[in-house]
Formats: C-alpha cells, structure tokens, sequence
C-alpha cells in the first residue's frame, strides 16, 4: 500500500487513477483545481484513504499552499497528470500565442516546478517515482503534423523528465514521462483507441514495476519503452 498523488484528478484518466489506485488499496492525495471539490471526487470518499486538495497547477501560491498542507506525508509515486490540448487555432499560419504559452505553462513547466515542490515528500519514501503524463504526439521519432502548441509541450515535458531524471537519480527517485495511449476522454474524444480503465490499469501497473533501471526512459501505458 502506497501513498499516490494525482494531479488534474477532477475527470479523465486522472479521476480514473484515483479509482484504480483506490481499489488497490493505496491512499491517495487527488487534485482538483476548482472552487470546490467536484462531486466525480467527493462521491469516492467515504474511507480515510482518500483526501482531496485545491490545485491549480500554474500558480506558485497554490502549489505551496498544497506542498505545505501534506505536513509530514511521505509520497511514493507523484502522478503529473493535469494537462490540456492547447488553444484552438495552433496552426503554423493561425497560433493563438497566448494560448500556446498556457499550454507550455500547465503541460510543461508545472510538471517539473510541482515535483520541485514536492520533493521532500517523495525523498520520504522508501522508493519514490514521479510519473508525467505526456503523449507520443510528442515524439520526435514520429512524424505528424499540426497540434503545434499540444505537440511541443509533450516533446518539451519529455525532455524535462529525461534531465529531471538524471539530476534525481542521486535521491533515489524514478522519473518517467508516459504516453497513456489514446484514450476516450473529454480530450481524447469518443473516436480514441481505449478506455480510460484499460489506461490507468496500464499506468498504475507500471507505476508499480518501475526500477530505478527504467529512470529516464518514456514509456506506453502498456509498459513498453516509447521510441523519444
Ligand atoms: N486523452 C488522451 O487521448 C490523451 C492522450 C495522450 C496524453 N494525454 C494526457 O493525459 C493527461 C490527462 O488527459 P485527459 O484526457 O484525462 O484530459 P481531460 O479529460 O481534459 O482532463 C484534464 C484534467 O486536467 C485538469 N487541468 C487542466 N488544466 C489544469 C490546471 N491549470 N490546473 C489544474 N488542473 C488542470 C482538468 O481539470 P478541470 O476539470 O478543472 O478542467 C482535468 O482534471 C493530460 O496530460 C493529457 O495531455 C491524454
């Protein structure tokens, strides 16, 4: 039994990791960036096992006020789950700027400056992972076009793991980015190749094998090595 954070864990694969880790027995600390706890998560609690927490994960103030509420929690895997698609003109020739600069804030800086944040937590644990959501529309082994916005932020949040990793590995602490496949959601749309349940099983079941020998690589949600 462990100890999970999940960030983003309002609907979507997030929520569906709550369950999953849930039903396995672990404890887990869920983020929900709105006013009030949504009821997709207040309708879960009912044991200890679960707490919820306000985060929104651009904003300094809220990450410590978060950081600062765990007291003394030790986490054993930390889930950088919250993400969005981007604007949605993010053409070459049409870009909401704006918009491309919120995506890297949520789906690229918050993950690095949230695990920051967190970090003597996870040092608590006697084997502490970071795993970050990402997506093969990131990769640069993959040819495909448009998505500017979406595809450079997951390409950028894949690099920032892969040197958070190295820099860790002294702790102690496993970091993984993770394409969770394309699942149905209010993102991935009703078209996608999975279910939610089938992609956080895969998730939570590699959160699971992790070795330290896996640190710094990108992996799928069926826990095969992704090409970067
Ligand atoms: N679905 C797919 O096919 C797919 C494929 C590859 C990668 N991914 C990645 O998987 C992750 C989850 O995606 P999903 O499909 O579950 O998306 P989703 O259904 O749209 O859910 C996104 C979650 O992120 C939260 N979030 C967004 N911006 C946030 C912010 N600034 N602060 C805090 N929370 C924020 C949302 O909260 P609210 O409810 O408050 O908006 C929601 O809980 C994302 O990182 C996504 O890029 C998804």
């Amino acid at each position: 039994m462990g100890t999970i954070v999940v960030t983003g864990a309002s609907r979507g694969i997030g929520l569906e990791l709550v369950k999953t880790y849930l039903a396995k027995g672990d404890k887990v600390i869920a983020t929900y960036r709105s006013p009030e706890p949504p009821s997709t998560l207040t309708l879960l609690q009912g044991t200890n096992q679960l707490t919820l927490h306000p985060l929104e994960v651009t904003d300094s103030q809220s990450i410590e006020a978060f950081a600062a509420s765990l007291e003394d929690t030790h986490i054993d895997v930390l889930v950088n789950n919250a993400g969005i698609i981007g604007p949605d003109h993010q053409s070459y020739s049409d870009m909401d700027v704006q918009g491309w600069k919120q995506t890297f804030e949520i789906n690229t800086i918050a993950p690095l400056i949230i695990t920051n944040a967190l970090l003597s937590h996870l040092k608590k644990s006697r084997s502490p992972k970071v795993l970050t959501i990402s997506s093969q529309m990131g990769a640069l082994s993959r040819e495909s076009i448009g998505m500017f916005a979406y595809r450079s932020s997951k390409a950028a949040v894949n690099k920032v793991m892969q040197v958070l990793a190295l820099e860790l590995k002294a702790e102690g602490i496993i970091v993984c980015p993770v394409h969770p496949g394309w699942v149905k959601t209010d993102m991935g749309g009703d078209e996608a190749d999975i279910t939610v349940q089938e992609s956080a099983e895969g998730i939570v079941k590699l959160s699971q094998s992790l070795t330290m020998n896996d640190s710094g690589k990108f992996f799928t949600w069926e826990g095969h090595e992704h090409a970067w």
